[in-house]
């Protein structure tokens, strides 16, 4: 049993068959590569956007201006890059419609794209109008936005020949809190992210050869959750020794501001590990 699309709606079989050859699959086809552009120029756009909103609520970048302040400027950017993200993405689709609809990473993916336009839509936009205050609704759009990301990552992690991809999550929150972190804890983080990563070279190239995967692959499922429970602990202490401050946002909303950046990151990374299935 797999957990593609085809798994869950096998009655759309013909109908995804056929999308290539008829309008606009068979019209954007000679010209893929040119619309994926499209598709990651506009996720550079939606990802700075995203970036800079997050960070602000978590307490850093463009601290001179207040959350609701960063959210008027990057808005409009966001918005243009989500809207061109989901008409490339689906345009694309319909072009190479069998790959999505036989792939486990588009099931991690969508469930992701959920996720992220919950947590952005629902949490952090509304949180930076507030200059950082969670209101009722804010809290509930969390809860489910939360539950599609952890069912997001989940579908990733069991997903063969798909699941190293969360090497790029795992990267890019390491470097998130590397970039937020200040003083000692930033110093102590650097160190023991440093120590990981010396371990993990020494086993794969001297404790195991580079090719024993019976053993590389456990040994590095058990890395990843290590570098996580750093990356946790780091970002806790960044969270709760930062406070509030002046127009800032609170624990909850800053450890939300976190998951909302890393949520599109994982969409992402889910979106180029359907090419390696
Ligand atoms: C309706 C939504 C979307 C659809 C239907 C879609 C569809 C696709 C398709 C068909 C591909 C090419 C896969 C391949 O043949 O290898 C692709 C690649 C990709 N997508 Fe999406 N996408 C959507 C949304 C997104 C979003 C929201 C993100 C980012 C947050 C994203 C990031 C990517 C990335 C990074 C690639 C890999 C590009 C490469 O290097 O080859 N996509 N997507």
């Amino acid at each position: 049993m797999t957990i593609a699309p085809q798994d869950f709606f096998p009655q759309i079989a013909d109908w995804v068959n056929q999308l290539d050859d008829t309008f606009p699959g068979a019209w954007i086809k000679p010209y893929f590569a040119q619309w994926e552009v499209g598709h990651l120029l506009s996720l550079a756009l939606l990802g700075g956007a995203s970036l800079l909103l997050n960070l602000r609520l978590i307490g850093v970048g463009l601290t001179d201006d207040s959350p609701s302040e960063v959210r008027r400027s990057v808005l409009p950017w966001l918005n243009l890059g989500v809207i061109g993200i989901l008409v490339t993405g689906v345009l694309i689709g319909t072009s190479n419609p069998e790959r999505l609809y036989t792939s486990e990473a588009f099931t991690a993916k969508m469930l992701g794209l959920a996720a992220a336009l919950i947590l952005t839509y629902g949490v952090s936009l509304p949180a930076a109008k507030q200059d950082g205050r969670l209101g009722r609704n804010a809290s509930i759009a969390a809860a489910i936005g939360l539950a599609f990301f952890g069912l997001s990552v989940g579908v990733f992690a069991v997903a063969k020949l798909v699941n190293p991809g969360l090497w790029h999550v795992i990267t890019a929150a390491a470097l998130l809190v590397l970039f937020v972190t200040r003083g000692l804890t930033r110093i102590i983080y650097l160190a023991a992210l440093v120590a990981l990563m010396a371990t993990q070279l020494a086993i794969h190239h001297l404790i195991y050869k580079p090719d024993d995967y019976a053993h590389l692959d456990p040994a590095n499922k058990i890395m990843i959750l290590v570098y996580l429970a750093l990356i946790l602990a780091a970002a806790g202490v960044q969270i709760v020794s930062s406070g509030r401050g002046p127009q800032g946002a609170g624990p909850a909303t800053k450890a939300l501001a976190y998951a909302a950046i890393l949520v599109w990151v994982t969409t992402a990374a889910a979106g180029r590990w359907i090419a390696f299935a």
